[in-house]
């Protein structure tokens, strides 16, 4: 990224920055029945298996608590969501303060990454 980002003057940086900023996030197209597995889980946890919604720390609408740390998710891209959940799962992504989001993550199946993934990505 380094040499890329070297030639670039001020102005282009500028004109970049205003560029990205004025793209709009596409939203995804998710079946039914994902959407209300992921919101269950998200929404609600699961006490059976001492999971913790999602919503307690990522807010109803996925966009965060900028102060507390926890961060943005709505509009992020499923194939994201999914490969930050397993790399919690398998502790290969550990900057999370107190293991807080690897806790979860470790009770999670394939099945609720997906779902979660996909329902995610469509919170606004
Ligand atoms: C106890 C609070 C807490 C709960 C509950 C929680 N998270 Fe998190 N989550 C965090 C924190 C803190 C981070 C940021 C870690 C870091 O500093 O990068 C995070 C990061 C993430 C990320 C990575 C975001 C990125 O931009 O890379 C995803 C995806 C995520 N959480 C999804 C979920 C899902 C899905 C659930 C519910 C199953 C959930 N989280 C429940 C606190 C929480």
């Amino acid at each position: 990224m380094g040499p890329m980002a070297l030639p670039l003057s001020d102005q282009d940086m500028d004109d970049l920055a205003a560029y990205f900023s004025s793209q709009k996030v596409t939203p995804i197209a998710v079946p039914d029945e994902v959407v209300a597995a992921g919101k269950a889980l998200y929404m609600g946890g699961d006490m059976s298996r001492g999971l913790a919604a999602c919503t307690a720390c990522h807010g109803p609408r996925g966009s965060g608590v900028e102060q507390a740390k926890y961060p943005n998710l709505s509009g992020q891209h499923p194939a994201y969501i999914k490969a930050q959940l397993i790399a919690f799962r398998t502790a290969a992504r550990e900057n999370d303060p107190n293991g807080m989001m690897r806790d979860v993550a470790k009770k999670l199946t394939d099945q609720d990454i997906e779902a979660l993934s996909k329902y995610v990505a469509g919170l606004h």
